[in-house]
């Protein structure tokens, strides 16, 4: 039968070195570089919360011990801000401290690849299904990508992937998925393949970074043997996790930012701060005086 137990936890893998966004990851981690004023990860915790999620567990790695106080009080701040009679600046820490006992932090100790760091998070998930969500990546639309999916998921059961289309002879990039029959938002995944020799893709649908997952993907990565780039890869883990159950994709509909390369960090930040009343009107002048300058 195909499971459709609820989606309760979500795992954010955060032990990558960010080496496309060197110097700055030298001491920060790439997932708490801000996008406006809040750091990326905080735009992807969001997204698991508005999707139903109720645990959020991180996979972290050396120098991202601040990801962890991050997501805890900060007493110092806590006491002065209180003293100053801040309301406004108490209330919005409030609001993103997660509750007491739902979130959680494992290490990956090597930074062997995204199917080794999802496995590090076994036992913490236990035996459920569960979210992946790649830290990195910002979806913006109109709901929730996660939310979506779990919609979905609701009808298909199973394993679930988000989908976004691209440029045909960009396909070789990505990881792209077959299209079968359809199903709510999406379709019914028949193949997988990442980085498809050029020409051969099945699809101009590739896999965005957003993942609901049977806890079956385990064992197969536990098992399982480097691919490309000499990394644990989770595709090669789903590829194979394919062939005993079923796979759905959701097809998202919204802006998709790459925060962990330089373009897609700045393509966020100027679409987020153009979406802010208290930003727009001083940042929307000079931004298009700059374009006109530049024809
Ligand atoms: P990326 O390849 O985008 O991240 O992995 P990276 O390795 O940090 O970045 P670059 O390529 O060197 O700039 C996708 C996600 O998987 C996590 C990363 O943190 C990122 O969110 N990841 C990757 C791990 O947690 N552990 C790994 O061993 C590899």
């Amino acid at each position: 039968m195909t499971d459709k137990r609820k989606v309760r936890k979500a795992v954010f893998p955060v032990a990558g070195l960010g080496t496309r966004f060197l110097p700055a990851t030298k001491a920060v981690p790439k997932e708490m570089l801000t996008v406006v004023d809040k750091p990326v990860i905080q735009y992807v915790v969001d997204e698991a919360l508005e999707a139903g999620i109720e645990h959020l567990i991180f996979v972290t790695g050396r120098s991202k011990a601040v990801i962890e106080d991050y997501f805890d009080i900060q007493v110092e701040l806590d006491q002065t801000l209180r003293e100053r009679n801040k309301k406004a600046e108490i209330e919005l820490l409030e609001g993103i401290l997660p509750k007491a006992g739902t979130t959680s932090f494992t290490r990956q100790q090597a930074p062997l690849g995204l199917g080794h760091a999802v496995w590090c998070a076994r036992d913490l998930v236990g035996n459920e299904p569960f979210a992946l969500l790649l830290p990195d990546m910002i979806m913006k639309g109109e709901k929730g990508c996660l939310k979506g999916m779990v919609e979905l998921y609701e009808q298909s059961g199973g394993n679930v992937i988000a989908v976004e289309e691209c440029a045909p002879d960009q396909a070789h990039k990505y990881g792209i998925v077959g299209v079968g029959d359809k199903i709510g938002d999406g379709f019914k995944i028949t193949k997988m393949v990442e980085k498809p020799a050029p020409g051969t893709a099945p699809s101009n649908f590739f896999i965005n970074g957003r993942y609901i997952l049977q806890p079956e993907i385990f064992p197969i990565l536990e098992l399982q043997e480097r691919g490309a780039g000499n990394e644990i890869q989770l595709t090669d883990g789903m590829v194979k996790l394919s062939g005993e159950q079923p796979f759905a994709a959701y097809h998202f509909r919204g802006d998709t930012y790459d925060c962990g390369a330089k373009d897609g960090f700045i393509l966020a930040n100027v679409a987020f701060a153009l979406e802010r009343g208290d930003i727009r009107p001083s940042v929307e002048g000079p931004l298009k005086a700059l374009l006109q300058s530049l024809q």
